[in-house]
């Protein structure tokens, strides 16, 4: 069964939203055989994968070629792609082009986009124009260089009350759900009760109706920082490492690959 956007709404209230990112086929994948109803393309790609050390620098190229390569991996999953920096925060129409070109020329199924109440009309103009939209506020990195860094957010009751608010926004304008980054389990746990779309938490506690987490980091296979929040489910990096080690090792010495005498014997 292919999911789609209105599927993973349905969701609310019955099952839980489990959520990753994939950056390439390979990764898009393992995570739909693993049975992912939603898959991101994440701007998390510029720092895990392409060695920049914010998310600010990727381009709607770039976006749009991972998004395509990941879009050729998976068969059942939603394929959600993240709109970069600058890619919807001028003109309603310049957004609407870019969105476009996820569903056109990468196959995406829906957009991501960092934002609140900020955010309402161009949300309504991608859902009237057939484009789901998975919201996202709390953290969001894209605003780094405004907010002074990565802390938890809605820590205030001002700033919890705002996060409310942008939370009702975004589910009137059509958003189908909505990531909540980095915010005290309490307040994810309000937004939850309080709005009818699947909320998907990341660093937001157990209450949300669903989780998202970046690949490398579920893996253990980053190189970069790992947030407190995250589990690794497996430890691959020392694994890959040791496999690449042993590799090189047995090149230098002479001993892979067998030769053809040899491989005659040990079969
Ligand atoms: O870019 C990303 O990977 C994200 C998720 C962490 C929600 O925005």
């Amino acid at each position: 069964m292919k999911w789609t956007a209105r599927k993973i709404k349905a969701l609310k209230g019955k099952l839980k939203v489990a959520s990753v990112t994939a950056y390439d086929t390979l990764s898009a994948q393992y995570a739909d055989e693993a049975g992912f109803p939603l898959i991101l393309v994440g701007d998390s790609l510029a720092m895990t994968v392409l060695g920049y050390e914010t998310t600010l620098p990727i381009t709607m190229d770039e976006m749009v070629h991972h998004t395509v390569a990941v879009s050729r991996g998976v068969q059942c999953g939603l394929v959600v792609a993240d709109m970069p920096f600058m890619s919807y925060q001028g003109t309603t129409e310049h957004a609407m082009e870019n969105a476009g070109r996820f569903i056109k020329e990468a196959a995406a199924d829906a957009v991501k986009i960092e934002g609140g109440a900020l955010r309402v009309e161009l949300v309504e103009k991608l859902v009237a124009n057939g484009i789901p939209v998975l919201g996202h506020i709390g953290l969001t990195p894209q605003s780094v260089k405004g907010t002074g860094g990565y802390a938890m957010q809605g820590k205030t009751d001002e700033a919890a009350r705002e996060l409310l608010d942008d939370a009702f926004a975004l589910e009137g304008a059509g958003a189908f759900a909505l990531v909540l980054e980095c915010v005290p389990a309490e307040l994810a746990q309000k937004i939850t009760d309080s709005i009818t779309i699947p909320t998907i938490g990341i660093g937001a506690g157990l209450h949300c109706d669903g989780q998202i987490l970046v690949f490398t980091d579920v893996l253990g296979m980053g190189n970069g920082h790992v947030p407190r929040f995250v589990k690794k489910f497996a430890d691959l990096k020392p694994q890959i490492q040791q496999a690449l080690s042993n590799y090189k090792t047995e090149v230098d010495l002479g001993t892979f690959p067998l030769d053809s005498a040899k491989k005659k014997e040990t079969t």
